[in-house]
């Protein structure tokens, strides 16, 4: 209980960034942030550019939040870049949105392998074009001794796909006789799921004012601090992320249970 008012009265002092991201330090950071980049084409179309100049701008973002996190020391960054359900956009879009990675990678790559940064990827790969893959996997196998920062892309991920390929593969065991139906639990389920390597999401951010999962790792958000802006990717920036990660700092978690002062 202390610690929670102390993060409400420090709260009101610092204000430049610097303070505001080594007070953040003193208390609890996340360690797996997972972010719905939401609101690119509405960012463009205020400024009358096509779409795409928004996700260009969308991906630009990208670079100072990883920056930030690793800095903060978050052990995961899961980003949602393409959803299983996005191939439904008009194809100029799909293929841009395909290429960003390459472009992303092509000029960041060299400070994510000097910074520890460790990239992976979860998402359905199938439909994923060759090209983005490449960048991607080339990504993967530069950073994979790295231990500091995971920085993950949601890339053709879909969660309910997800699940039901956990379904799939798990039956598989049990038919072959490697797994027994009456054992499942959490864990053995999680183990089948894109994420058991990371753990859950402790905190979800959603911008753009948009207050919905649209599919993003259903099973994963089921104990996450849910932490949504108004804000459009695109104009999202450090601030934004310490002022979620300080409304973060100021829940109380309980996982279903109670907190010891809580207990009469
Ligand atoms: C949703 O905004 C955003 C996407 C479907 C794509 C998100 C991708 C990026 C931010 C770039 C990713 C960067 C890398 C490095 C892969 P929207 O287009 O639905 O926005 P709207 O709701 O305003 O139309």
């Amino acid at each position: 209980m202390l610690e929670k008012m102390k993060r409400w009265t420090s709260l009101k002092e610092p204000d430049s960034l610097s303070e505001r991201i080594s007070e953040c330090k003193n208390y609890q950071i996340p360690e797996h942030i997972a972010i719905i980049m939401d609101g690119n084409g509405r960012w463009a179309n205020k400024r009358a550019l096509p779409r795409v100049a928004g996700h260009h701008e969308g991906m630009k973002t990208v670079k100072p939040i990883t920056r930030l996190a690793s800095e903060l020391g978050v052990k995961a960054l899961t980003l949602y870049a393409f959803s299983t359900e996005n191939w439904v956009r008009p194809k100029v879009e799909v293929e841009f949105l395909m290429k960003l990675p390459e472009e992303f990678l092509g000029t960041f790559l060299p400070e994510l392998i000097e910074e520890n940064v460790q990239v992976q990827m979860m998402g359905d790969r199938a439909q994923v074009p060759v090209h983005t893959l490449k960048a991607v996997d080339q990504a993967i196998e530069k950073t994979a001794n790295n231990d500091g920062l995971v920085l993950n892309f949601a890339l053709n991920y879909g969660s309910r796909n997800e699940i039901l390929q956990a379904v799939k593969a798990f039956s598989i065991d049990v038919k072959e006789g490697k797994k027994n139906p009456e054992e499942l639990n959490d864990d053995i389920f999680s183990s089948y799921l894109m994420t058991p390597h990371l753990g859950d999401p402790d905190l979800l951010i959603r911008t753009s004012g948009e207050i919905r999962l649209s599919n993003f790792m259903l099973w994963q958000l089921a104990y996450t601090e849910f932490w949504f802006t108004d804000v459009l990717w695109p104009d999202f920036k450090g601030e934004h992320l310490i002022e979620a990660i300080e409304g973060f700092q100021k829940r109380s978690r309980r996982f279903g249970g109670l907190k010891s002062e809580d207990v009469t």
